[in-house]
């Protein structure tokens, strides 16, 4: 097996699962986990909002063994909290604490973490070496490009990263200014891989087994990170693996095997969350299933007001039926 080591911990050197808050849930990484996924990723937990143990952190914090190799991300802004709240999370028993240096949202920016961070490298320096002082597993950190085109710092930030004892470094190839639009610089991730001993996790616009070995290709990074391009996809991970492995494309999955699927991912969302908010974020999730498909917009209407598993149940019949016509 071609496999990296992050501080210790193995991964398969295939593709990772983005950190993808209110999107890659328990749930959802279970179907990318049982499709391939080589490392998963959690939602962000704020370090102030699990010092303060605010009961939705918790539900952000479980994890199941079969996810492993993991992280459990954190954002914050000050490095007493997040070593404090790193300290907490060992209960969980993450592999990997990752500390997030990339969230554009005004709630975590303005604040002072995520993204804003990287106009900060002293302070971003700080929390990896609190963090890393903290605990026993490694500490890894996911950055951008830079703040905009005018302060692009992944290189310098990554360097003062790792020797503030960072593990790794994920590197995502836009600006904060750029949020998710427009194309990931792949180059800068080159130019990080360059400076840096440490692994370099290679993240943005990867939404194919040929994109992903472009990715490896093109910036000789030591993993590959999908985020938006497994949306309603988790074959995705074992079409790469498959892809880079054998050079040969596996094709996609049959349409009862995609649904079946997407019912899993629903049915545990639902187990993990209850029926109210399981099934009000199947909307989003079950419309990225079926995009694409025969009667694509009737279906996505439907699936904006499923409520409960026998809507599912009549949503899936629907589409067969649409494709059997
Ligand atoms: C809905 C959504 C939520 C995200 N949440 C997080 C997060 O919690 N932590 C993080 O580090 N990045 C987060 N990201 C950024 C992704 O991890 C990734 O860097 C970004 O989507 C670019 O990769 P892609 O082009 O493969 O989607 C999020 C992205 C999206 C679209």
């Amino acid at each position: 097996m071609n496999s990296i080591s992050i501080g210790g911990v193995t991964i398969e050197k295939t593709a990772a699962l983005a950190p993808m808050a209110s999107v890659a849930d328990r749930a959802y990484r279970a179907l990318c986990k049982e499709n391939g996924a080589a490392y998963m990723v959690s939602e962000m937990i704020s370090a102030k909002g699990l010092c303060y143990s605010d009961r939705k952190t918790e539900e952000l914090c479980t994890v199941l063994e079969s996810e492993r190799p993991y992280a459990l991300q954190l954002f914050g802004e000050d490095p007493h909290f997040i070593a404090e709240a790193a300290k907490r999370l060992m209960e969980y028993r993450p592999d990997i604490i990752d500390i997030n240096m990339g969230c554009p949202v005004p709630k975590v920016a303005g604040n002072g973490a995520g993204s804003a961070l990287m106009k900060n490298p002293e302070l971003a320096a700080e929390i990896v070496r609190a963090a890393s002082e903290a605990v026993p597993v490694p500490v890894t950190a996911k950055i951008r490009k830079g703040w905009d085109e005018n302060h692009v710092n992944a290189v310098e930030l990554a360097k003062a990263l790792e020797q503030a004892g960072a593990a790794a470094i994920a590197v995502h190839g836009r600006t904060k200014n750029q949020m998710y639009h427009g194309k990931a610089d792949w180059d800068i991730i080159r130019q990080v891989k360059e400076t840096v001993k440490i692994p370099v996790i290679g993240n943005g616009d990867v939404t194919s087994p040929e994109t992903a070995a472009a990715l490896y290709r093109e910036t000789g990074c030591d993993l590959v990170m999908i985020g938006r391009g497994s949306y309603g996809k988790p074959w995705i991970f074992g079409q790469v693996k498959h892809y880079l492995e054998t050079g040969e494309m596996l094709p996609e999955p049959s349409l009862e095997k995609r649904l079946e699927m997407m019912c899993r991912q629903v049915e545990l969302a639902v187990q993990y969350k209850g029926e109210r908010i399981g099934m009000s974020e199947a909307r989003r999730q079950c419309a990225y299933y079926l995009k694409g498909m025969q009667g694509a917009a009737a279906l996505r209407n439907k699936c904006g007001k499923l409520s409960s598993l026998a809507d599912l149940r009549e949503l899936c019949s629907e589409v067969v039926k649409n494709c059997n016509e």
